[in-house]
């Protein structure tokens, strides 16, 4: 059974990659990422396989842990490829469902040559097509009618995927309330696996998230083990700021963050900080407003950043394949910095992620 398990989204990206210096001669804004109502030039134009889940899991299955992905595509030729892209990958498909008559996610991506920064938009189709019944036996029993195992029924295959993984990775591209029913599947195993909630992007009422639903995401951060979240993602969940000058405003900022966060349901929160690092807060003993924290800071040595798109599904994939590996948190944390500072050196968001075979033994799970 998966080491592995992302129950989460596919996309097909379109990148776009904004110019090249020669322009600022003649346009200083150009390198910068367009704002509303600005047409700019761009250098290049690239395809290729995305979406959160489907990334977090590539790059689980690159550095060699079993790598299961439970999502949805729609009845498209991207359906296909987006298959064979994850099929050769090494990505079990036993659980990718086909929802006809919707297209299969995907995202228009923009990136900066000037910071190698981006920004994105997504069409989610058939991410949110996958529905509860999906990932959970009911659908299975109902239909078979059949029982076994000590509760009476018949565990479905899917079911047992999440629940027999080392680590359930879900994000927000997804129905809210399907990656619910998934935590709670593994929440419920003999075994339970680590689950951590990368809440990317974030839950916005009225956009990406309906009134009901953001009720559903209090009860979802109680659900994982590991909230993930980058600093927009914290101040938008949090309406806090996290940033700071030096070390010590930045880590004032992250554990009043962590504090609402926490009040909001949320046990271990997990910050990627980019060029930062990572900052994972546990509570303190007792009931005390005291947290504990444990900071890695990014490497020493300056990277040139060329497209950061995706280098925190590869931050997660990494953590997630090194923790199922047996791995300390703590000690998953730096690998998985390490492997995402490789990625943001070169373009492209999976094919910039590298394999355990290129990568010196202490960052091989
Ligand atoms: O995190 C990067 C990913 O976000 C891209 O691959 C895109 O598909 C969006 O889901
Ligand atoms: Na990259």
């Amino acid at each position: 059974m998966a080491g592995v398990c992302v129950v989460g989204s596919c996309n097909f990206d379109q990148k776009l990659l904004l110019p090249l210096t020669v322009f600022l001669l003649q346009t200083v804004y150009v390198q910068d990422i367009p704002a509303p109502g600005q047409t700019v030039h761009g250098s290049s134009y690239v395809t290729g396989f995305g979406g959160k889940g489907a990334n977090q899991c590539v790059m689980a299955a690159k550095l060699g842990s079993s790598a299961t992905m439970i999502s949805a595509l729609g009845d498209d030729a991207i359906a296909s490829m987006t298959r064979e892209n994850l099929r050769r990958s090494n990505v079990s498909l036993d659980h990718m469902y086909v929802k006809e008559g919707v297209s299969s996610g995907v995202a228009q991506i923009t990136v900066s040559s000037k910071s190698g920064e981006n920004c994105i938009v997504i069409v989610p189709g058939a991410n949110l097509c996958l529905e509860p019944e999906d990932v959970e036996r009911a659908a299975e029993v109902r239909s078979s009618g059949q029982r076994d195992g000590a509760d009476g029924f018949l565990r479905s295959l899917v079911e047992q995927a999440i629940s027999s993984c080392k680590v359930l990775l879900c994000q927000n591209e997804i129905s809210p309330a399907t990656t619910y029913t998934a935590m709670r599947i593994a929440r419920g195993s003999k075994s339970p696996p680590l689950v951590i909630l990368n809440a990317a992007p974030a839950p916005r009422v009225g956009t990406n998230w309906r009134e009901g639903e953001w009720r559903d995401f209090k009860e979802m951060l109680s659900m994982c083990d590991v909230l993930c979240v980058n600093e927009s993602e914290a101040r938008e969940m949090s309406k806090l700021q996290v940033e700071g000058e030096d070390e010590s405003s930045l880590m004032d900022s992250i554990k009043r963050a962590s504090l609402t966060l926490m009040e909001l349901g949320a046990s271990q929160i997990l910050f990627t900080l980019g060029e930062r690092g990572s900052c994972l807060v546990r509570p303190g003993d007792g009931d005390t407003r005291e947290v504990k924290v444990h900071r890695v800071p990014a490497g020493q040595q300056r990277v040139q950043v060329v497209d950061t798109s995706g280098a925190g599904d590869a931050y997660l994939g990494a953590l997630a394949s090194h923790v199922a590996a047996g791995k300390s948190m703590e000690q998953a944390m730096e690998a998985a910095g390490e492997i995402a500072t490789i990625t943001v050196q070169s373009k492209g968001t999976q094919n910039s992620y590298p394999s355990a075979d290129s990568l010196p033994p202490h960052l091989r799970p």
